[in-house]
């Protein structure tokens, strides 16, 4: 394989500390990528080599410590200020003496502020280094991954891609979103796709809800509270990782599993999101920030007394929604989506609903007769059991759960729940790699099928504007709820009549 450059803006940022650099060392460990890589970091304070290398060696987990020791002799580091057209023709300099030089591949990662990404594009075409690109270039390649948040709003996100356009090619651009380097998450194409006894039930014939949850138990730890309470859970996870899993759930099956085709799928089932009216947002959405709690036996501050929030922040850390897909596939079935910091339990899992049998045959209660159990099923006063559940837990656990009622022994015929269970863990032992892992690889390989495409983020937008435009017009109010709860119990009235509710993980 050729060498390979790739060259990381925000050198001394968290995140490349933190999950890129141990990303490449574990490829580099693997015998990934390339024999011939260079790391160059990048950012505006002057230092050696060695003292980036140090400064990350200290950073490595114990476990990468021969992975990074394998990738050090790899990296490099270049003080540069994007805005300095000088520093970037000394960059481009050195890249050029590099193994390979300016014939090679180069992967540019911006992990920058949002608001340096397209100037940051835009000086490293000038300056040479990130030109517009032929799409048959094999070996010249010159790509760049872009971190989130891409955009804050539809239009934001509509100018940087613009932005963007004006100087590259759609496939040179890589919009990262780390959900999609998740193992649990492509296995949702492979679970859906591979097998087909799932397919015909997978509509609004068979499946009467899907839910999708993200709980994590983190605040606004390292930091973060400031720029969390500019963004929200909404902005924060349901219009980037929420709508991409959903996504997955609910698109159509793609021809191939070429990027485009993928895509392509994914783009027309979010734009077939039914974007709500106002008062449709008021009915249909719960936003809520956490008080005061307890989680794990720890007394944990409320949201509002978090480092970095200000005192009258009109921010959600919670949010659940009931949407509806305006499709032949999926319309009528409610699709509830929820987020929230500080809850109980972290796990993220889909749950796809089935629909109960028509008739109720079984789990009468003593003394009721048959005419009246039906009467008391069909006015609501008794609810049918819900037997049939196909519970995707993408995390902490991942595994794949299909519930279902077995006739519990004795002389009565009552029904009680049983469950076929796949675990990655028993299978295939702790194996699944750290999502940056898979991205990185990918973006080198050039595979944009697990990177976001314009159109698709910007479908993401529309649907994610609805709900901010209407919460910042008042209409819908700010709950609360204790630190180490499931959240508001508003957001248990998203569910109506007999449907269920949310789920608390497994
Ligand atoms: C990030 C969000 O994108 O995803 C964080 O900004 C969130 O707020 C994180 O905690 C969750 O990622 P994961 O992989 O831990 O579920």
């Amino acid at each position: 394989m050729p060498p390979i450059q790739v060259v990381i803006f925000g050198a001394s940022g968290d995140l490349t500390a933190r999950k890129l650099i141990p990303a490449l060392a574990s490829l580099v460990h693997k015998g990934q990528p390339a024999e011939g890589l260079r790391v160059i970091g990048v950012s505006r304070r002057e230092k050696s080599d060695e003292a980036w290398r140090q400064e990350l060696r200290e950073a490595i987990p114990p476990e990468l410590k021969d992975a990074f020791e394998a990738l050090a002799p790899h990296l490099g580091y270049e003080a540069a200020d994007v805005e300095r057209e000088g520093d970037l023709a000394r960059l481009k300099a050195r890249l050029d003496t590099l193994p390979g030089g300016d014939a090679t591949g180069r992967l540019f990662y911006l992990s920058l502020k949002p608001e340096l990404f397209a100037v940051s594009v835009a000086r490293l075409c000038t300056a040479s280094l990130l030109p517009r690109q032929r799409e048959d270039e094999a070996t010249a390649w010159r790509r760049v991954v872009v971190e989130k948040p891409f955009g804050h709003d539809l239009a934001s996100a509509q100018k940087l891609n613009a932005e963007l356009h004006a100087h590259l090619r759609e496939f040179q651009i890589f919009r990262i979103d780390h959900y999609l380097g998740k193992e649990t998450v492509q296995n949702l194409l492979g679970f859906r796709f591979h097998n087909a006894i799932f397919e015909p039930v997978w509509n609004r014939q068979h499946v009467e809800l899907v839910q999708i949850t993200v709980a994590e138990e983190l605040g606004m730890e390292g930091g973060r509270g400031g720029y969390y309470d500019a963004t929200g859970a909404l902005r924060d996870m349901v219009q980037n990782h929420m709508l991409q899993v959903l996504a997955l759930v609910a698109m159509e099956p793609p021809s191939s599993l070429d990027a485009e085709a993928v895509r392509a799928q994914k783009v027309a089932l979010l734009r077939s999101l039914r974007v709500p009216t106002r008062r449709e947002v008021a009915e249909t959405s719960v936003r809520a920030r956490y008080a005061a709690g307890e989680l794990r036996g720890e007394r944990v501050r409320g949201y509002l007394d978090e480092e970095g929030v200000p005192r009258d922040s009109d921010t959600e850390a919670f949010v659940a929604i009931r949407a509806e897909i305006d499709s032949w596939r999926w319309a009528g079935v409610p699709i509830l989506l929820r987020h929230g910091k500080r809850l109980k339990k972290r796990f993220t899992a889909v749950q796809v609903q089935f629909r109960t049998p028509p008739l109720q045959l079984f789990n009468r209660p003593d003394g009721m007769d048959d005419d009246e159990y039906r009467r008391a099923l069909r006015e609501g006063l008794l609810c049918q059991r819900r037997p049939n559940v196909l519970t995707l837990s993408l995390q902490p656990r991942e595994a794949i759960t299909l519930s279902f009622g077995v006739k519990r022994p004795g002389s009565a015929m009552n029904m009680t729940p049983a469950a076929l269970r796949f675990d990655y863990r028993d299978t295939f032992g702790e194996t699944t790699a750290p999502a940056y892992e898979r991205l990185l690889l990918d973006a080198l390989r050039g595979d944009a099928t697990l990177f976001i495409r314009s159109d698709e983020i910007e479908a993401s937008w529309r649907f994610a504007d609805a709900y901010t435009s209407a919460w910042r017009s008042g209409e819908v109010p700010m709950r609360e709820y204790p630190a180490g709860s499931w959240g508001p119990m508003e957001s248990d009235s998203l569910f109506s009549g007999c449907e269920g509710r949310w789920s608390e993980g497994v």
